[in-house]
């Protein structure tokens, strides 16, 4: 009645900002991201006779997210389950903007679904660890990877394994620590307040169509001018909700300003920004050691991470 699993986070390239339905958490755009590699959550769950569940996230106890947690072991193993001891380590901070329930919901629904021998389908689980947490859904599989979304529920559709185009992700740091305002509160927010989203959804299938298709072609001009359009309009789209969600902080613009000069120097590179005020920089491999110098000197940053891509949700060792 016990098991592990592992899962990365991932980063949207074109961005899920907004809920078609607030009790399934189905979304109400389309998305697509790339799976890391090396920022990792490892989930343990094992069920017992113990009076209630209990989360340990990386050596403490999180009553916050026990709630979420709770519930999406109800999916995966029924309501009448027994109760379960779960814990998380991380190797990256929590609630930042880089996307740490992304990882922690797609490697609990595979650990829990092992721990009880459900046998659920990987899409199931994804459907699973997506209403928990919507860019959880995208975790379940590796490289880059389109989620459709619907009224009758998302679709997942693995577009390229990290081989087949190896592209790197340096992550700037710029502030530790929660973020103001959950994304799931702030899209609320923004689908009732904001005078530019339902532009922002009704556009969203045609950012789709442009970046799988810079992926099928591995089109990196296409993709990165795509991808920092839709970033830009997500976050004008949280800018104009009221009151506003602002996530930036001094060091964002700095960071993208790097990014701009290193573009006007021909170097092959683009950024995209979450829930958060950190920089995620997409880059080829050649690049790297360019974009991370850029970064780490930009003022306002506290360090850099490296990742390149990496594969779905699987069962590791307990
Ligand atoms: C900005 O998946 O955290 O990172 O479904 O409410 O848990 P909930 O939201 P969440 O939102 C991610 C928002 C984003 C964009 C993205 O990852 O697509």
């Amino acid at each position: 009645m016990q098991a592990s699993a592992e899962a990365q986070p991932n980063i949207a390239l074109v961005k899920y900002w907004g809920k078609r339905d607030r009790e399934r958490n189905l979304p109400a755009v389309g998305s697509l991201s790339i799976t890391l590699a090396s920022l990792r959550t490892r989930m343990t769950v094992r069920f017992s006779d113990q009076p209630t569940d209990t989360l340990i996230v990386n050596g403490q106890e999180a009553p916050a997210m026990l709630g979420r947690v709770s519930r999406c072991l109800d999916l995966v193993a029924g309501r009448n389950r027994q109760r379960a001891a779960v814990t998380s380590d991380g190797n990256f901070p929590i609630g930042a903007g880089l996307a740490s329930s992304a990882s922690a919901f797609a490697a609990l629904v595979v650990a829990a679904d092992e721990a009880v021998h459900t046998g659920h389908d990987r899409l199931t689980l994804a459907r699973m660890a997506g209403t928990a947490s919507g860019s959880a859904a995208r975790s379940l599989y590796g490289g880059f990877v389109e989620l459709t979304a619907g009224d009758g529920g998302i679709g997942l559709t693995p577009l390229a394994a990290p081989a087949d185009w190896p592209l790197e992700v340096v992550v700037a740091i710029t502030e530790e620590g929660p973020k103001p305002v959950g994304s799931g509160d702030g899209m609320i927010r923004s689908a009732q307040t904001s005078p530019f989203y339902a532009s922002w959804v009704e556009r969203q299938e045609a950012d789709l169509v442009v970046a799988r298709t810079a992926v099928s072609n591995r089109d990196f001009a296409s993709l990165a001018a795509v991808s920092e359009h839709n970033c830009l309009k997500m976050h004008s789209v949280m800018w104009t909700s009221r009151p506003p969600v602002v996530y930036w902080n001094e060091a964002t613009i700095g960071c993208l300003e790097a990014i701009r000069l290193l573009q006007a120097k021909g170097v092959p590179v683009f950024f995209t920004i979450d829930a958060g005020p950190q920089v995620k920089a997409v880059c080829t491999a050649d690049a790297v050691a360019g974009v991370r110098g850029a970064l780490d000197a930009t003022p306002g940053v506290l360090r850099t991470l490296v990742s390149g891509l990496g594969e779905g949700a699987r069962l590791v060792p307990s």
